[in-house]
């Protein structure tokens, strides 16, 4: 069937609400239909081309952020503090590793979540699942989990004003290599991976002071001064996703405006599925989650759909197998699509085959998992000759206790303390920081720092 904006709709779309006023939900997607761009078409060339690079082993990928954005959550710290963590872990990699860091955040539409499970039952209460602020509201009572349409220009509205945000902190100065000392400040730990980071912003300092002397300033040169970030969300609604797919006035073909990167999910990855026709037409670049399940045959299929011309930077391949999983499964994998010799950059997802529930009821995940997923992946793909291109992680800049270990050594019993998601378990600050001292480590032979 031939491509258009709505042509998903004459396939199986899983994990859909069912809006029970029709007029009302046309009435907001002709709205959201009119609404500003979030970004530009050109913008997500550029990501394109860095992704490319990626893959050809010359920068590393870092996505991260939280696992769902909430509405009552959005607040200019909790932004500044993941951009900020981002950017920090950036740093750890790009000193260690001697390459860029392409940075994608988790962030600015990251509303919408596929559920194992329709409904949800408590104390006898039966009602809806929560699918994301996007959908439906976390609290548990009937009108709460209703879907309601007026929820999308919310979201919208929501990501315009974080996507201000993030660019003014890219773009106006606080992301500049010579302000590294004040994302510092509320470092207070001893912790290792603390100590480590304070070493490497003073050499970062000292290169800047001498870059000054030879006349090489953040007056002069943009790249210490500004970033690249890139946002991202899984494309799971796709009414949303169609009143946001527009034609690019200088190529014109189809770009989704709303976010830079797109991925599906590993439960929407169906290659006669909607959601795989939908991403098929437009020319953002592309993440597939392959999970456990995935069958090798249904993967090329996708892989031939979502990018027929082999583009380089078109497609990643983010692998969430889980830490024991990964073994068994991704070897054979890899070998069998890297034999068609095609464009593919590979990105590890160490998180979502590593949830499981704690002994006081709480959906968590251990640090020790995460980062035998992650070094697993690095040895797989080590034995095989190919490049692994970065990691995709639920992270947040807050001191939250979700995820088990790391260096404050959370256990079941602290979980409780702050736990603050509203769907899966994020890494903490201190948490994400160790994990890229690790990838350093793996990315520069454990002899960088
Ligand atoms: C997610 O990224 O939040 C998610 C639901 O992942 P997956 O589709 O891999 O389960
Ligand atoms: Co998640």
């Amino acid at each position: 069937m031939k491509w258009s904006k709505n042509s998903w709709r004459s396939y199986e779309a899983k994990q859909m609400p069912t809006y029970s006023d029709e007029k009302k939900l046309n009435g907001v997607l002709d709205n959201l239909s009119s609404m500003p761009p979030l970004i530009f078409a050109g913008e997500t060339r550029s990501l394109k081309s860095q992704i490319h690079q990626v893959q050809k082993g010359e920068a590393f990928y870092l996505q991260g952020g939280d696992c769902a954005e909430s509405f009552s959550e959005l607040n200019p710290n909790t932004i500044r503090d993941t951009f900020k963590l981002l950017l920090q872990m950036s740093v750890v990699l790009t000193f260690a590793t001697n390459t860029p860091v392409v940075k994608l955040g988790r962030i600015g539409g990251q509303f919408a979540k596929p559920r194992s499970s329709d409904f949800e039952e408590k104390d006898g209460l039966k009602l809806p699942s929560y699918r994301g602020d996007i959908i439906n509201s976390y609290e548990f009572t009937k009108e709460s989990r209703e879907p309601d349409p007026q929820r999308m220009m919310q979201a919208y509205n929501h990501s315009a004003s974080t996507l201000n945000l993030l660019r003014a902190f890219a773009q106006g100065g606080f992301a500049s290599l010579t302000q590294l000392n004040k994302w510092n400040l509320d470092f207070a730990s001893n912790f290792e991976s603390t100590q480590k980071y304070k070493l490497i912003s003073q050499k970062i300092e000292e290169s800047i002071n001498f870059m000054n002397a030879c006349g090489i300033n953040e007056n002069n040169t943009r790249e210490l001064r500004e970033t690249d970030f890139y946002t991202s969300h899984e494309a799971l609604l796709l009414p949303y996703e169609e009143a946001f797919t527009r034609v690019d006035s200088t190529t014109g073909d189809w770009y989704n405006v709303n976010s830079h990167f797109l991925w599906v999910g590993d439960r929407t990855r169906d290659p006669d599925g909607a959601h795989i026709h939908y991403l098929s037409g437009i020319k953002n670049p592309l993440g597939l989650k392959v999970g456990p399940s995935t069958n090798i045959d249904d993967l090329k299929k996708n892989i031939e759909i979502l990018n027929p011309e082999n583009e380089g930077g078109r497609l990643t391949l983010i692998i969430r197998m889980g830490a024991e999983k990964i073994q068994s499964t991704f070897p054979n994998l890899l070998k069998e699509i890297d034999k068609l010799g095609l464009n593919i950059t590979w990105v590890c997802d160490p998180m979502h085959g590593n949830t499981s529930t704690s002994n006081s009821g709480y959906k968590t995940r251990a640090t020790y998992n995460i980062l035998n997923e992650i070094k697993s992946f690095f040895e797989i793909h080590h034995s095989q000759g190919s490049i692994p291109g970065g990691v995709h992680l639920e992270l947040t800049g807050l001191n939250v206790t979700e995820c088990v270990g790391g260096p404050e050594d959370i256990k079941d019993e602290n979980l409780g303390d702050r736990y603050h998601t509203f769907c899966d378990p994020r890494l903490n600050v201190n948490q994400s920081l160790e994990l890229s001292f690790l990838l350093a480590d793996l990315l520069s032979n454990g002899d960088s720092l």
